[in-house]
């Protein structure tokens, strides 16, 4: 097989992923209720044939031939789809099937749980996504522990024994942070602004991040993401709240940082590993890097300042803008979190998702042990498991092992914010082109081929820890 037929192939698979993208998409943005369980089937029948064709042996071959192709990029393509396919071939389709289905079964019980607080309702389903998630670390294999398995499938290369470490020493570091930032006397600022107003900001919030309006869609769902649908497509969603101008700005902030990742991989390789977004921990620094290091800087206080003044026809000063997107408190919602206590909300979902996953902890006794965790890192007890366990759709739609890559997000932020060239006084002119430029040249240029640890160190020359991360969080909060 020439390496012309390997790339139509990625390129089917590609499409397949779009289009399972775009319906994923539209179950969590418009598909009216009653469209759930048809949605579950086609999207049961999409993984199905992106499986297939993942595991059809003339993709092997050709993806063997490549390896050792003398072309550097085919063997770069190839070696990396290898590993790709080598997870995928240990995964039976009926356990790729069963998985999906149950994933998007849960997913709409748990729509309906959450508001009614009643895990009960949907612990039975969760149980199962466990279980499967249990098998699926003994189908992939592992050196050092079960959960790698998982980890590894958001984060290549992801181990406990690295990355429990370094979150465990972050989570060591922030309560006398916390306990200095929430010192400061609560911010006094109206943030009340009309809906249309809010969406106009957004919208501005586009151009200044770099996103072409014409390839960029924004719509509101109940938990913002964003997504890829294919080259010049680019979906990201927000959520308003009209008492509050700032949760709409920040999270659609968040979301442009993610796009623009994907939006700047090297367009030439789209569909290929060298054109692909490398791990869920680097997405993550990126729209950090945009929500928080840049958008609560004070330079792009200002530049915040000028735009609700702009757009939102609304007087608010620069350090009116800062004191309020700085505010520190310990709480319960992890979305709804600022950036100083978000860690902890993390490093308690990692622990959680541990001992699942080695079996020492079991789904029913999940919400008591929500509860203890919270009491221990944050000094809080949920009123209800809708301020608790059920609050994050992660689990309920199968997703074991993602969260720690939100931190690896921070801590690898960290270390890029240390290595970006005269970071602040860029911020300050309102233009972000040449950061733009340096994260493309050094993170997004390699694509999917470099360990994502690796891809950040080899950036930034900074080793990787959480004390970049940490240094930067002292600096606010002093
Ligand atoms: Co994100």
């Amino acid at each position: 097989m020439s390496s012309t037929e390997l790339y139509s192939r990625l390129r089917e698979i590609s499409l397949l992923e779009g289009t399972a993208a775009l319906l994923d998409w539209d179950q969590q943005t418009y598909l009216p209720k009653g469209g759930g369980e048809n949605r579950a089937s086609q999207l049961e029948l999409l993984a199905t044939l992106r499986h297939e064709r993942l595991t059809d042996p003339r993709l092997r071959a050709a993806a063997e031939a490549a390896a050792v192709s003398s072309d550097q990029s085919d063997q770069e393509n190839g070696r990396a789809l290898l590993r790709l396919l080598a997870r995928e071939a240990k995964l039976p389709s009926t356990f790729i099937a069963e998985r999906t289905r149950l994933g998007a079964q849960c997913f709409q019980v748990w729509c309906d749980a959450k508001p009614a607080n009643d895990f009960a309702q949907v612990a039975p389903l969760l149980e199962k996504l466990i279980s499967l998630a249990r098998q699926e670390t003994q189908l992939v294999g592992f050196d050092e522990h079960p959960y790698d398995a998982l980890l590894d499938n958001y984060e290549w290369g992801g181990k406990i024994s690295w990355v429990r470490p370094a979150l465990l020493r972050l989570g060591d570091a922030l309560p006398d942070l916390i306990a200095r930032a929430e010192q400061r006397p609560p911010p006094q600022l109206d943030r009340a602004l009309p809906l249309d107003r809010q969406r106009a900001l957004s919208e501005a919030l586009l151009g200044i991040v770099g996103m072409p309006a014409d390839e960029t869609r924004l719509d509101v769902a109940p938990h913002p993401f964003c997504t890829t649908i294919g080259r010049g497509d680019y979906r990201i969603t927000t959520r308003f709240d009209e008492h509050d101008l700032f949760s709409a700005l920040f999270s659609t902030l968040h979301e442009l940082g993610h796009s623009f990742y994907e939006a700047n991989l090297p367009l030439a390789w789209r569909g290929t590993p060298k054109g692909s977004a490398v791990s869920l921990g680097v997405h993550e620094s990126q729209s950090r890097l945009f929500e928080n290091i840049i958008g609560r800087s004070r330079e792009f206080s200002q530049v915040l300042s000028r735009l609700i003044d702009l757009h939102g026809k609304k007087t608010v000063s620069p350090e009116e803008v800062y004191g309020a997107v700085n505010h520190v408190r310990r709480s319960l919602i992890r979305v709804e979190a600022d950036e100083v206590t978000y860690s902890l909300h993390v490093i308690i979902r990692m622990e959680l998702e541990i001992a699942l996953i080695e079996g020492s902890l079991s789904v029913k006794d999940l919400p008591a042990a929500w509860n203890s965790l919270y009491k221990k890192y944050l000094g809080l007890t949920p009123p209800t498991d809708r301020e608790g366990v059920l609050q994050d759709v992660h689990w309920y739609s199968g997703s074991i092992g993602y969260f720690p890559t939100y931190v690896l997000g921070n801590l690898y932020g960290g270390m890029i914010r240390r290595a970006l060239p005269n970071l602040t006084a860029q911020v300050a002119t309102g233009d972000l082109r040449s950061i733009g430029s340096w994260l493309t040249e050094r993170i997004y240029a390699p694509g999917g081929i470099i360990q994502p640890r690796e891809l950040i160190e080899g950036a930034t020359g900074v080793p990787f820890s959480e004390e970049p991360f940490v240094a930067y969080l002292k600096e606010k909060v002093a």
